[in-house]
């Protein structure tokens, strides 16, 4: 069995970016919460929470002498205000392609338009942008109930639409192709995030080469979720948290299997998953330990490192 692990697999830049500035915070001696749990990767979070940081629902969970970390998903207007009214400090984590659909959200309450939203309305992320207008809004998660949708309630008044930022690409196509034709005067901001059309656009290619593709990121990750999808449409694909979630069953009979992640997968989990796949390829032996066995095994080892190539 080939594997084959994607290029793309693992922390996108905006999830990178917030665990460093937790993590540096932490590294300083600093108490902190972070304003729900900083990624959807529960074996982060636990380590987060061994180090010190706490999970605060809201700012009023967060106890005296903690600083506020606000995650790459973003908050609604709201919370900023009740964290500056309560004299919190706070380090905004926000993603720059989550500000910007923020922004957007606000220009469209400055210009009396009804926010369209493509998006999970259950996600946070979505929550809060849509907390950056006090204007009409309309969410929907697939064509369906965009059709299903009367318009805004002024027909007069303009549209802004814009996507979540992980929310499948070919889906926000087809919506956008619809609210142009119906809507003369929507205004269309292609939303979706670089990381998300690269990783989605990935999961495609990758899927269309291999027998099975095994995505590994947090059950509760929409990025996560949204890779199986893609890669569902072309072949078989399972998602696992970690390598434990791995069944040998799954790999009877496959000759090249691919592997991606979740924007909030850390590397080491992903080095998990390819060790354990590996160690299915050779009676359970390790990576390490083939690394480590007699020549005669490091011979057959050396055919796995070639075996595990980036697409
Ligand atoms: Fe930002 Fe996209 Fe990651 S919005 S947090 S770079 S998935």
């Amino acid at each position: 069995m080939e594997i084959r692990l994607a290029k793309t697999a693992g922390f996108c830049f905006g999830v990178d970016r917030a665990v460093k500035l937790t993590y540096g915070l932490l590294d300083e001696g600093r108490k902190v919460a972070t304003l729900g749990p900083l990624i959807h990767n529960p074996q982060t979070v636990e380590d987060l929470e061994r180090r010190g940081a706490l999970v605060a629902d809201t700012p009023a969970d967060v106890p005296a002498g903690y600083e506020v970390v606000i995650r790459s998903h973003g908050v609604p207007r709201s919370i900023y205000d009740e964290l500056d009214a309560r004299g919190c400090t706070y380090h905004d984590a926000t993603c720059p392609f989550v500000k910007k659909i923020q922004k957007v959200a606000s220009e469209a309450e400055a210009a009396g338009a009804t926010l369209v939203v493509a998006g999970d309305m259950s996600h946070p992320e979505v929550q809060g942008i849509v907390g950056h207008t006090r204007g009409e809004v309309f969410i929907f998660s697939d064509l369906a109930q965009l059709k299903a949708w009367k318009g805004p309630s002024d027909p007069q008044k303009p549209i802004f639409a814009v996507a979540q930022t992980t929310f499948q690409v070919t889906k926000w196509q087809e919506s956008s192709e619809f609210l142009k034709k119906a809507y003369t005067n929507a205004r269309i901001f292609d939303t979706i995030c670089n990381a998300t059309w690269a990783r989605q656009q990935e999961a495609e290619d990758l899927s269309q080469q291999c027998d099975i593709i095994v995505v590994i990121g947090g059950h509760h990750s929409s990025n996560t979720q949204k890779l199986v999808q893609v890669a569902a449409r072309h072949t078989r694909a399972v998602t696992v948290e970690t390598a434990s979630e791995l069944r040998p069953e799954w790999f009877a009979d496959v000759k090249t299997a691919g592997v991606t992640a979740g924007a909030s997968t850390p590397s080491s989990i992903i080095e998990e998953v390819l060790n354990s796949m590996s160690a299915e390829i050779n009676d359970s032996m390790s990576f390490e330990e083939m690394l480590n066995a007699s020549e005669e095994k490091r011979v057959h080892a050396g055919s796995i490192v070639k075996g595990i190539v980036t697409s």
